[in-house]
């Protein structure tokens, strides 16, 4: 367990933050878990919430349910966008830019976790390479200019899964035509995401454009639907009952580190935020050592190359 906390022995907690009036937040999947404890905490601090969910039903539910544990005049809007679908991606994209005059923050939060047998996206990208890396690349790309116009802040929810895997990229195979496993394609999925912030942070330096800052963090081991929404039985199983121990914290708390990365001032962009009690599972919020394979330049620099010849985005820097 880390021993400096900054922000002291209970860690990073939502009482840090103050009002969030005239602030605005874009999140991606905010219909469960922590993307809905991310919306329901910055909602009542008054900030406005622009949410991006794939499923408009389950959307109007979720406006429905915070308005009710809320209040009524609560500023969210959700536009629908299908992160693993690169055509939707834009739509929602262009849409955001229409109808948001700033973004303090865009947190890319919603994903999909072991998927049991390898399925493709429409792009053909290997499924939760596709949901989880590629369609927030686009949308992180498309929103820059209104990011960097605001000094706003793109904040990456990783997991400590980007260290259960191979540990790299699979430059060689990227959409596991060989060797698929559930859990190599989500910690591939899951590093690249963390990787795309530290080369992004890196080139960001180089062009000079420091009002702009992206964070990587990870929600430790929460209470939530992303293992019951893909996973295979025998993993349902397993985390189930995990759920019922101390290894897991409730949604909330899972919801904090990306809180924290999208409003709290003098950030470590070169840092990874999770909680830092036990495996950083569960525990006080903080920052905490990340294993070097995440920032191999090599690699990232690869990565970044590669992400814009798929996808046919540039950042331009
Ligand atoms: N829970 C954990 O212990 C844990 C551990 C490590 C990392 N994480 C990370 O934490 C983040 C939040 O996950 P969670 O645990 O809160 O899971 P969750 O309850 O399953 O929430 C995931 C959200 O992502 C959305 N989503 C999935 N596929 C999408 C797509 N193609 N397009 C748009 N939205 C999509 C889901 O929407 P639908 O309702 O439409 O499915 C849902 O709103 C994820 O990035 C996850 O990798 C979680």
């Amino acid at each position: 367990m880390s021993t400096s906390n900054p922000f002291g022995k209970k860690g990073w907690t939502p009482d840090r933050m103050k009002s969030q009036k005239g602030k605005t937040f874009v999140i991606t999947g905010t219909t469960s878990g922590i993307g809905f404890e991310t919306a329901r905490i910055l909602l009542s601090k008054d900030a406005k919430v622009v949410m991006l969910n794939r499923n408009p039903k389950k959307a109007a539910d979720t406006i429905a349910a915070l308005k009710q544990k809320l209040d009524e005049k609560i500023d969210v809007i959700n536009i629908t966008m299908d992160l693993g679908d690169q055509a939707s991606v834009k739509k929602a994209a262009a849409e955001v830019l229409e109808k948001a005059d700033r973004i303090d923050a865009l947190i890319c939060n919603g994903a999909i976790a072991q998927t049991p047998t390898r399925e493709l996206t429409k792009e053909d990208w290997e499924l939760q390479m596709g949901v989880n890396y590629f369609g927030h690349w686009t949308l992180q790309a498309l929103l820059f200019p209104l990011i960097e116009k605001s000094k706003g802040r793109i904040v990456t929810v990783g997991s400590m899964g980007y260290d259960m895997g191979i540990k790299t990229i699979k430059f060689d195979d990227l959409n596991w035509e060989k060797d698929y496993t559930p859990n190599d394609a989500y910690s591939q999925s899951k590093l690249a995401q963390i990787m795309a912030v530290y080369e992004l942070n890196n080139r960001l330096k180089a062009a000079g454009k420091t009002d702009i800052k992206a964070y990587a963090c990870h929600p430790g081991s929460s209470r939530t639907s992303l293992i019951d929404t893909n996973g295979s039985f025998m993993m349902k199983v397993v985390f189930g009952l995990m759920k019922l121990t101390p290894l897991t914290q409730p949604a909330d708390n899972g919801a904090y580190p990306e809180l924290m990365c999208a409003t709290e001032p003098g950030l470590d962009e070169n840092a990874f935020y999770g909680p830092t009690g036990r495996s950083n599972w569960v525990g006080p919020v903080g920052p905490h050592e990340i294993k070097e394979h995440a920032k191999d330049k090599v690699v990232m620099k690869r990565l970044w190359n590669l992400s814009e010849k798929e996808t046919g985005i540039s950042w331009n820097l």
